[in-house]
């Protein structure tokens, strides 16, 4: 059988580790896919030392790759959303199959890119735009397809979580590691998409997607960063059993579907809360088969490169079959998406972590119950800590039971304009994630 001709658009770190992985492991990977798949043709603004492209092809114009007759399927892996959607959009409108890493670019533009792609019958595949070298688009859309999946919730940001993990076990200066992760090839080209919980917000959009069967709507999503976690709230929360995580959570619910980015508490016992560095994990809730949990690699060179080479693989094998009847792009059949809204923050359920400074009198912690009592709050827990310089002022340190967001938002502004609670109530919302 004639071999798959493949076209790498961007030599970057994924760009190069998918180059790599293709050359290194090609034996394997047609044993695999039935027949040989071989890169031609590379369009790259500039050579990558740690991919040797001399054998091959290479453009520096990276359209010509698009519009390069032999090659069956186009790799996008330039990033951005906009060289890179008209790349694709060129690219399928010449009949090419495309194979993305580009998490932007399909939570933005993926609607517009899959009616393209079915109405030319070509595959869009993306399994390397959520959480790197984790088959999760898989495991969701093929693996769990039996199921009506509840939530997902994920660490799906490796930057994030490798910044967190070195602030929390070696101290280290939030720039210097953010720099380190720049290094490693890990964090984006814009690194607050990292840090700010955007990039986590594009995969966690993908991943409603997949999961509830509804339209893409990064716009949506409500997404807030690490950067504003201080040491004293990773401390406190340790003393409470918990560890702090950068969340992607979605959950459908009756009402709407979740979709919500933002450090939580998580307690130190799951699973989830043990992931640390680069790693990213996943966890779905469905109802058959009950939570099941992800763990992998969520950036990096050749663990992006593993599911990029997968897609190939899948498009190689879906070659030969009836485009109809392939996987949907989606999970679920095109016409079959749901118009299930997307819930605004102050409509979501959870517990928290509320921290305050107040005033040591007499009476204070009474004044304090009582606002959250009134406003239908449950405390779980309660830590009242000596003060650290003698000011007359206390933390207070509270975990909550599920309220709704904005009854905690009203709980708040009251607390806050009382006289005995100092400045702002710092929140980190808190999840069992026990189903
Ligand atoms: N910047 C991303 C991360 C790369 O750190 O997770 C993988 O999507």
């Amino acid at each position: 059988m004639k071999p798959v001709n493949v076209g790498i658009v961007g030599l970057g770190t994924v760009g190069s580790g998918t180059f790599n992985v293709l050359t290194r492991n090609a034996e394997d990977i047609t044993r695999r896919a039935g027949r040989e798949i071989q890169v031609t043709h590379v369009g790259a603004r500039r050579d990558n030392p740690a991919a040797d492209t001399s054998a091959i092809k290479v453009s520096r114009d990276v359209a010509d790759v698009i519009a390069d007759a032999d090659v069956d399927v186009v790799v996008e892996l330039i990033g951005g959303t906009t060289l890179a959607k008209e790349l694709v959009l060129g690219a399928i409108a010449n009949g090419k199959h495309v194979v993305t890493a580009n998490k932007a670019l399909i939570a933005v533009h993926g609607d517009e890119i899959f009616t393209a792609a079915q109405k030319k019958g070509v595959n869009v595949a993306f399994e390397a735009a959520v959480a790197g070298g984790i088959p999760i688009i898989k495991a969701i859309r093929e693996g769990l397809s039996a199921n009506r999946i509840e939530w997902v919730a994920g660490i799906i940001n490796g930057t994030g979580n490798f910044i967190l993990t070195e602030m929390k076990d070696k101290g280290r200066d939030f720039n210097d590691v953010l720099a380190e992760a720049q290094a490693l090839g890990y964090a984006e080209a814009d690194p607050t998409f990292d840090v700010e919980g955007i990039d986590a917000a594009h995969k966690l959009t993908i991943l409603a997607s997949i999961a509830f069967g509804i339209p893409l709507q990064f716009d949506k999503a409500y997404t807030e960063g690490i950067s504003k976690v201080t040491p004293e709230d990773v401390r406190y929360a340790e003393e409470l059993g918990y560890r702090i995580k950068h969340l992607g959570i979605t959950r459908q619910t009756d009402a709407g579907v979740e979709l919500r980015v933002h450090p939580t508490l998580v307690h130190e016992s799951r699973l989830i809360a043990n992931v640390n560095g680069v790693m990213n994990a996943v966890m779905a809730m469905s109802d058959a088969v009950g939570p099941t949990l992800y763990y992998g690699p969520g950036a990096g060179a050749e663990p992006t490169a593993s599911s990029v080479v997968a897609d190939i693989v899948d498009v190689a094998r879906a070659l030969t079959t009836d485009p109809d009847n392939r996987v949907p792009h989606l999970a679920f059949c095109a016409d079959q998406l749901s118009d299930t809204p997307i819930l605004p923050i102050d409509q979501i359920e959870t517990a928290y972590y509320l921290r305050l400074t107040a005033k040591d009198t007499p009476g204070v912690m009474a004044k304090i119950a009582t606002i959250l009592s009134e406003s239908e709050i449950n405390i779980e827990s309660l830590l009242q800590k000596e003060a650290e310089v003698d000011d007359g002022e206390v933390p207070i340190i509270m975990i909550t039971r599920q309220v709704k967001e904005y009854q905690m938002n009203a709980a708040l502004k009251k607390l806050e304009s009382q006289d005995d609670v100092v400045g702002t109530v710092t929140r980190i919302r808190l999840e069992q994630l026990d189903g």
